[in-house]
């Protein structure tokens, strides 16, 4: 057999293939090559009928340059390969970027922050207590003593078998109120306490959610009077609603208040007229006027059960809705919308 036939064959197929433009083409050469008719295939079918010794020699040669032309196919394929997936990879890296979804806070942490920033400009200090709490920081030490009817209206979740001697059964506060006694507890007077806190009530409709939020604020020191409970709040109705909304107090009754009142801003809808521009009756207020929530001037008792001589120091409270602020804000009537992850809602806010 021809040696150099061979070795013509080999460089002619390794050539081939260094020259071949995708794998399509490597694949006809391979077929061409070493496919059952390919010429290598026949040289192979040829030396079992060489004389004996060229039989070795041959064997051995037509070998090498077949696997020279399998590891030459295999290393182009591979290339092939690559750079397709390169092709695939390929970056415009003069497109504009795409920007990471970014949530945002949610809109009740939101509101909870925008009432902190307001008081604390006039200097309120934020204050944390417990949710789970007695039921004479809730109730007894507020003037609403057991059995009394006034504390039916606090749908009040109690916790099993929780109780203390001296401050009565263990329940989830159901008014950021619980806060007054503690705070006097803990600071003398002059004091200003802003309360903001979870608050829980067996309840559930599209005004009232099981748990929801209070913030509550009380001022004690000397001579503190209705016109400073008037004054503070009506600044904040201007910072959070805006410096047109007129604010007005109605006399009213809570225990832990004497006197008490409600507070009301006027309507976000009509701007206080009661009536529509075409004359229609506002259905959103009750005639130009929206309920914010209870205050009043802090009852003796209750100084004295936060340890503050009623003789020397008075003070003032309220306690107010923090969804229910929200929704007034923007005009939203299901409280259950805040409380959903619907996003459409979310990221209007
Ligand atoms: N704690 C009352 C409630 O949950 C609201 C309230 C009314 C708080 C009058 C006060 C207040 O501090 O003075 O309904």
């Amino acid at each position: 057999m021809d040696i150099n036939k061979i070795q013509n064959l080999k460089n002619q197929a390794i050539s081939g293939i260094l020259e071949a433009k995708s794998e399509k083409e490597l694949e006809n050469l391979r077929i061409s090559y070493l496919g059952r008719k390919g010429s290598l295939t026949q040289i192979l079918k040829e030396i079992p009928s060489l004389a004996p010794e060229e039989r070795a020699e041959t064997g051995r040669l037509v070998n090498d340059v077949k696997k020279a032309i399998e590891d030459t196919l295999n290393s182009q394929r591979v290339t092939f390969q690559q750079s397709s997936s390169l092709e695939k990879e390929w970056l415009d890296v003069t497109a504009p970027g795409k920007r990471p979804a970014l949530g945002h806070l949610h809109l009740i942490t939101q509101t909870i922050n925008e009432i902190t920033a307001i008081f604390q400009k006039i200097g309120f200090k934020r204050v944390r207590y417990p949710e789970v709490e007695w039921d004479w920081y809730a109730f007894e030490g507020l003037n609403m003593p057991k059995n009394h009817p006034a504390r039916d209206e606090w749908e009040t979740f109690f916790i099993e078998n929780l109780e203390n001697k001296k401050r009565g059964l263990g329940i989830l506060t159901p008014h950021t109120s619980s806060g007054q006694l503690r705070e006097m507890e803990q600071t003398k007077p002059p004091l200003r306490m802003l309360n903001i806190a979870k608050c829980y009530r067996r309840q559930s409709d599209a005004s009232h959610a099981p748990m929801f939020y209070q913030f509550e604020g009380l001022v004690v020191g000397k001579n503190i009077a209705i016109t400073h409970l008037k004054g503070t709040l009506d600044y904040f109705a201007k910072q959070y609603f805006g410096p047109n909304r007129l604010t007005r107090i109605r006399p009213f009754h809570f225990q832990f208040t004497e006197p008490s009142f409600e507070f009301d801003v006027t309507c976000i809808v009509c701007g206080g007229k009661g009536k529509l521009t075409n004359g229609q009756r506002c259905k959103v207020c009750k005639e130009g006027w929206m309920e914010l929530g209870g205050s009043g001037m802090v009852h003796p008792i209750v100084l004295k059960n936060g340890g503050i001589d009623p003789n020397k120091y008075t003070g003032f409270a309220w306690g107010w809705g923090v969804e229910r602020l929200f929704m007034m804000k923007y005009g939203i009537d299901d409280i259950r919308l805040l409380f959903s992850s619907d996003l459409r809602f979310l990221k209007q806010f």
